[in-house]
């Protein structure tokens, strides 16, 4: 018999470069992703998106599809089981009616799921899918989204609609100077490289759903509530996830397949194309961002009013809070922020990466830009005169605050301090050069999870968590965390997750997810080693302990807890064609404990190209006519390619959370956030003009 103990010399895992443990199975193939795990009997669902932008439907032609080779069935809202919608979820909001599908015959957007083809093969499916005759009759619609539209309408969303503080318009009549801008960004797609795909099927009673998601422990809970289920007799598992970026929630395609595997009563896979997350994988709002800026003359603000529009559907609430950012970063005695939506015949927007920050904070920083220039003092200056002692609106203290520590570090190694101030006189060729930087913050929570620990006779442990490995890594900071935990080496730990059987947990979201999940390994882990006392045998059946930080992080004091960054960047304009190219680029995080750096600065830097992307070329378009998306497909919907890409480098600086069991803030959003301000930002001083939308494409600039 083997036996071993767990003391040994105290290992520093956390904070050491660390590549993924599932690594070599992803470039080998042997992970396999959702769409991927082959089942016995499987039939393929293929969904119907309506074509009409308003209307409802008429009419399905189901016989002749039916008729079609290897089909078995066609679901649609004359068939469908009944949904249940009534419930708040696990996140506190409730589903979204483009889940429940095919409820009723009304149809409230081009790309609403207006019924499932079910056939023997995927090619099957698609073709009769394809076939489906669909009559609507439609109805006038409207997709096209502009300022002061008169049925705008506050919407609390994570946060709450409008903050207050002061007069605003007598702070704003007292100052020596005044910015008053408008900025506006596009609707904007997030694609991750895996498209959904989910698989459902029924066993002895239980569902089980091999899918691609954010959050096992989510998508269970959403699925119990919809079909009215013992959420015990529901199981989500996830194993590898190739992104999210909070797309990857609880959506049609999930729903759908559920419904077609129990009509059926055999295993159903909906996948959807690139084209299809066009409409039913959400997306980012455009937005419209006035912000007012009143300040001293050396740039103390006395006034900052931040009032955002964003849109949604006419089926779902959802905000873009690009407001919030504006509640954290500075001080000023009056101050006034707002989220208002306005509801158009459009797909319900979601969560995208930095919901709310990334596009606000492009609007804040731009205008601190501004402002800068107009005062006459740095930008890195003006923001460090504007720094809150406690939480601007809240006024609570920060649990840490290193902005200052970031702006310091950035500017010394982006050489900031040689930078001539005026606009557009540095060149090369037939190139104008810029640079400017910008402020991020992103918030640093943490949510209720549960973890079980293993320690097995051969000195090995077992870590069981529904966590999410979204691509960031997560499984391979949870091994250093347990690693460290335990005081073994992280060889000796195998983490196991993306099941909802291992018990409740966050979902990898509002960079929430490493932070959660650590802090119940940790717990797990101390209790453990409380059993484990020094010299004591591992039994030949091992040990299971499992953890709840349901307490542990409900008495964590009300304070403001973000993560913070500064950002910089270089580009260059060119004079003939309007291209604007990103150079070089710097961002320094304060964002807690790093627990993998190798990671970490894939997290970081894949945010800043988001940024650049966000900055230059990203722009989803809808034809007012059709209703639809107009290039709905990645050649249509420009990214940041390699060539658009710089030398780009992502740093921090020390910050460990002291509140938190492993020092963790989160990592996860804040690398797109102030990204887009800092490119906007450089293109004004190599330039001298001011690019208040985005994308700063060629024809703009020109
Ligand atoms: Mo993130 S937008 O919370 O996946």
């Amino acid at each position: 018999m083997t036996s071993t103990s767990v003391k040994g010399a105290p290992v520093r895992a956390v904070g050491t470069k660390h590549v993924r443990v599932e690594g070599r199975d992803k470039v080998t193939g042997k992970a396999r992703y959702a769409g991927e795990v082959p089942f016995a009997h499987l039939a393929h669902g293929w969904l119907v998106l309506s074509s009409a932008a308003r209307g409802r439907i008429e009419a399905i032609e189901t016989e002749p599809v039916l008729a079609m080779p290897g089909v078995l069935a066609v679901l649609h809202h004359g068939n469908a089981l009944r949904l249940h919608t009534d419930f708040v979820g696990m996140l506190g909001t409730r589903p979204d009616p483009t889940c429940a599908v095919f409820q009723n015959d009304k149809v409230p957007h081009v790309g609403w799921p207006v019924a499932l083809v079910v056939a023997e093969t995927p090619e099957q499916a698609r073709e009769a899918a394809e076939a489906l005759v669909v009559h609507y009759e439609q109805q006038p619609h409207d997709v096209e989204f502009t300022g002061g539209d008169p049925n705008a309408y506050p919407v609390d969303g994570h946060m709450p609609a409008v903050t207050d503080k002061g007069d605003l318009e007598s702070e704003l009549a007292a100052s020596a100077v005044v910015i008053d801008a408008e900025y506006t960004t596009p609707e904007e797609h997030h694609h991750p490289m895996e498209p959904h795909a989910a698989t459902a099927r029924w066993d002895d009673g239980r569902l089980e759903l091999t899918d691609s998601n954010q959050g096992a422990t989510w998508v269970v809970a959403e699925l119990a509530n919809l079909f009215s289920l013992d959420p015990e007799s529901v199981r989500v598992r996830s194993e590898h996830v190739g992104g999210g970026f909070g797309s990857k929630g609880v959506r049609a395609h999930q729903v759908a397949a559920v419904m077609a595997a129990t009509v059926l009563q055999r295993p159903v896979r909906v996948v959807l194309t690139r084209r299809q997350m066009f409409t039913l994988a959400g997306h980012r709002s455009p937005t419209i961002q006035r912000v007012r800026l009143g300040a001293d003359p050396d740039g103390r603000l006395r006034a900052l009013d931040h009032r955002a529009l964003s849109r949604t559907s006419t089926v779902y609430d959802f905000v873009e809070p690009s407001a919030g950012v504006a509640r954290v970063m500075y001080d000023a005695d009056a101050h006034h922020t707002e989220n208002q939506v306005v509801r158009l015949d459009v797909p319900s927007p979601t969560w995208m990466r930095a919901p709310g920050e990334a596009p606000g904070s492009f609007a804040l920083e731009a205008a601190l830009d501004e402002l800068a220039e107009k005062c006459g003092v740095d930008p890195i200056a003006l923001r460090l005169r504007n720094e809150p002692e406690k939480g601007p609106v809240s006024g609570l203290p920060f649990a840490g605050r290193n902005l200052r520590a970031c702006f310091e570090e950035g500017a010394r190694r982006f050489g900031w301090a040689e930078r001539d101030p005026r606009p557009g006189v540095r060149r090369d060729g037939r190139w104008l050069l810029g640079t400017g930087t910008a402020g991020a913050s992103f918030g640093a929570g943490a949510a209720p999870s549960t973890a079980t620990i293993t320690a097995q006779a051969d000195g090995s442990f077992t870590v069981s968590i529904a966590a999410a490995d979204i691509g960031t890594g997560a499984r391979t900071a949870l091994t250093l965390v347990a690693a460290d935990a335990l005081e073994v080496p992280t060889g000796r730990i195998l983490v196991r997750l993306g099941d909802s059987a291992y018990g409740p947990a966050m979902i990898a979201g509002g960079s929430m997810g490493t932070r959660s999940w650590s802090w119940a390994v940790m717990a797990a882990a101390g209790e453990l080693r409380e059993r484990l006392v020094p010299g004591m045998e591992i039994p030949p059946q091992g040990i299971t302990v499992r953890s709840d930080t349901t307490e542990a992080i409900a008495a964590l004091a009300r304070k403001e807890r973000h993560s913070f960054g500064a950002q910089f960047a270089e580009v260059a304009v060119d004079t003939a064609t309007g291209e604007v190219r990103v150079r070089r680029m710097l961002g320094i995080f304060a964002a807690g404990r790093i627990v993998n750096p190798l990671t970490a600065k894939g997290q970081f830097t894949g945010g800043m190209i988001w940024g650049i992307s966000m900055a230059l070329h990203e722009e989803a378009r809808r034809d007012t006519v059709y209703g639809g998306p107009l290039g709905a497909d990645l050649a249509g919907y420009h990214i940041a390619t390699h060539a658009d890409v710089p030398r780009i480098e992502a740093d921090w600086v020390d910050d460990p959370d002291p509140e938190d069991p492993v020092g963790i803030k989160g990592i996860g959003e804040i690398g797109i956030v102030g990204a887009a301000a800092a490119v906007a930002n450089a293109v004004w001083h190599a330039t001298g003009v001011r690019h208040r939308s985005l994308p700063i494409r060629p024809d703009r600039v020109l």
